[in-house]
C-alpha cells in the first residue's frame, strides 16, 4: 500500500516542488493549502508533470487555523504522516505585523499538532530554518549550535522546534523531523514549476531572476564591506530539488527507525557570494543584471553555511547540484514564466 501523506502549505514554493517528488517516489500526496502566497496553477502543473502519479493528488484550498475544516480531512482519511510547509515567511512584514506571524504560523502548527493528535498520526516533518543560527559564532553551522531568533518570523520557527520537542517529550509515539533549511534556489528542470513571489521579491534569486526579465531595472546588492571574498553576503544555496528530495530522506527515517525529535540541517556546505550567484545567473542566461550597490539590510548576517555531516550521515541524503545547475534551472523558469503563474496583469 502507497504511504499517504498530507503536505501543508504543499501549493507553495518548496512544497509545490516536494509534492511532484513525492507522487514520483509512488507516495500518495493530499496538500492543504489557503493560497494566502500561492496559487492553484501550482497545483495543476504537479500533477501534470507527475504523468501516471498525478491522480494520486488530492487538493482542498482550507487554512490551517480552520480547525473543524482540519478535523474533516483527518476524520475522512487515514495519514501516515505530516510534511508541514505552511507559514508566513517575509521577514520584514513580521516586524511590522507580529501578531499575524504568530497568529498564522503558531496557532497553525498547534492545531495541526492536535488534530494530528486526535487521530493517531504522529509522525511529523517540520520546516524550519537556518535563521534559527542568527549570525553563527563560526561556520559551517551544525546542529547543536544554541540557536536565536532576530524577528519574529525567526521566533516562530525558533518556537515551533521547542514545541515539538515538547509534544515528543510528553509522548514518546511522535517521530518528529525539524529540517533547517539554507537557501532554496531554483526550480525544477521542465520549468513548469518555481517560486512566485508576492509584490517586490525579499530574497537574492526571485529579484535577480525579474531584473533578467526585465520587470525590474537593477539589483540592489545590500553591503560591499562583509568581511568575505568579494565583501558581499555569503549564503548556502540549495537547489529546491535537492531539498525536496531531502524531505523524501526524512519521511523514510520517519517510516524505518526509532527516531525521537531530531533536527537535520539540509545545505550543500557551500558558500557563495552575492556576486559569484550574479555572475554565475549571467552566465546561465546570457544576461546582464545591473548592480546598484548599497548599505547593508539591517538584520543581515554576514556568512552562513551548513554542516552537511548529520544529513548525510543519518538520512543518507546528500545535496547533488551546484549554482550553476542552480541558475540554468531558475533561468529555465523565469523564461518560460515570466510573470510565474499570474499574466503581466498580475504582477505588481
Ligand atoms: P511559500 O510561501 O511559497 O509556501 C508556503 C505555503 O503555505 C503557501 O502556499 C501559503 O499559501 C501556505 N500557507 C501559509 N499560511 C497558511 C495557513 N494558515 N493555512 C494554509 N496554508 C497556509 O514558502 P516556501 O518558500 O515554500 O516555504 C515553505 C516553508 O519553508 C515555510 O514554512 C518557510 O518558512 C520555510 N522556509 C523557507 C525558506 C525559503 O527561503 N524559501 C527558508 C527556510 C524556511
Ligand atoms: N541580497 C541582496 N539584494 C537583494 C536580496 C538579497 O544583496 O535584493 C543579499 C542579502 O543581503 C544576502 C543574500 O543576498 O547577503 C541572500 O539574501 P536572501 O534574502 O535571499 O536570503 P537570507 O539568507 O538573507 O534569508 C533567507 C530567508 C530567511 C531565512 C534564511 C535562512 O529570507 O527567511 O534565508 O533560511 F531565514
Amino acid at each position: 500500500m502507497p504511504k499517504n501523506i498530507l503536505i501543508t502549505g504543499g501549493a507553495g514554493y518548496i512544497g509545490s516542488h516536494t509534492v511532484l517528488q513525492l507522487l514520483l517516489c509512488g507516495f500518495k500526496a493530499t496538500i492543504i493549502d489557503n493560497l494566502d502566497n500561492s496559487s492553484e496553477i501550482a497545483v495543476t502543473r504537479v500533477k501534470e508533470l507527475a504523468g501516471q502519479f498525478g491522480s494520486n493528488l488530492i487538493f482542498y484550498k482550507i487554512d490551517l487555523r480552520n480547525k473543524p475544516a482540519l478535523e474533516k480531512i483527518f476524520a475522512s482519511t487515514n495519514f501516515d504522516a505530516v510534511i508541514h510547509f505552511a507559514g508566513l515567511k517575509a521577514v520584514g512584514e513580521s516586524v511590522r505585523k507580529p501578531l499575524l506571524y504568530y497568529n498564522n504560523n503558531i496557532i497553525g502548527t498547534i492545531n495541526l499538532i492536535e488534530v494530528m493528535g486526535a487521530h493517531g498520526c504522529k509522525k511529523l516533518v517540520f520546516s524550519s530554518s537556518a535563521t534559527v543560527y542568527g549570525w553563527p559564532k563560526e561556520v559551517p553551522c551544525t546542529e547543536d549550535f544554541p540557536i536565536a531568533a532576530t524577528n519574529p518570523y525567526g521566533r516562530t520557527k525558533l518556537f515551533i522546534e521547542e514545541i515539538c520537542c515538547d509534544v515528543y517529550r510528553a509522548d514518546s509515539e511522535w517521530k518528529i523531523i525539524l529540517l533547517r533549511y539554507f537557501n532554496p534556489i531554483g526550480a525544477h528542470p521542465s520549468g513548469h514549476i518555481g517560486e512566485d513571489p508576492n509584490g517586490i521579491p525579499n530574497n537574492l534569486m526571485p529579484f535577480v531572476q525579474q531584473v533578467a526579465v526585465g520587470r525590474r531595472p537593477a539589483l540592489t546588492v545590500f553591503g560591499k564591506d562583509y568581511k568575505t571574498k568579494d565583501g558581499t553576503g555569503v549564503r548556502d544555496y540549495i537547489h529546491v530539488v535537492d531539498l525536496s528530495d531531502g524531505h523524501i530522506a526524512a519521511l523514510r527515517k520517519l517510516f524505518d527507525s526509532n527516531i525521537g525529535c531530531e533536527v537535520y540541517n539540509l545545505g550543500t556546505g557551500k558558500g557563495t557570494s552575492v556576486l559569484e550567484m550574479v555572475a554565475a545567473f549571467e552566465k546561465a542566461s546570457g544576461k546582464k543584471i545591473p548592480l546598484v550597490m548599497a548599505e547593508r539590510r539591517p538584520g543581515d548576517t554576514e556568512t552562513v553555511y551548513a554542516s552537511t555531516k548529520k544529513a548525510e550521515l543519518e538520512l543518507n541524503w546528500k545535496a547533488k547540484y551546484g549554482i550553476d545547475e542552480m541558475c540554468r534551472d531558475q533561468w529555465n523558469w523565469a523564461n518560460k514564466n515570466p510573470y510565474g503563474y499570474g499574466g503581466p496583469d498580475s504582477a505588481i
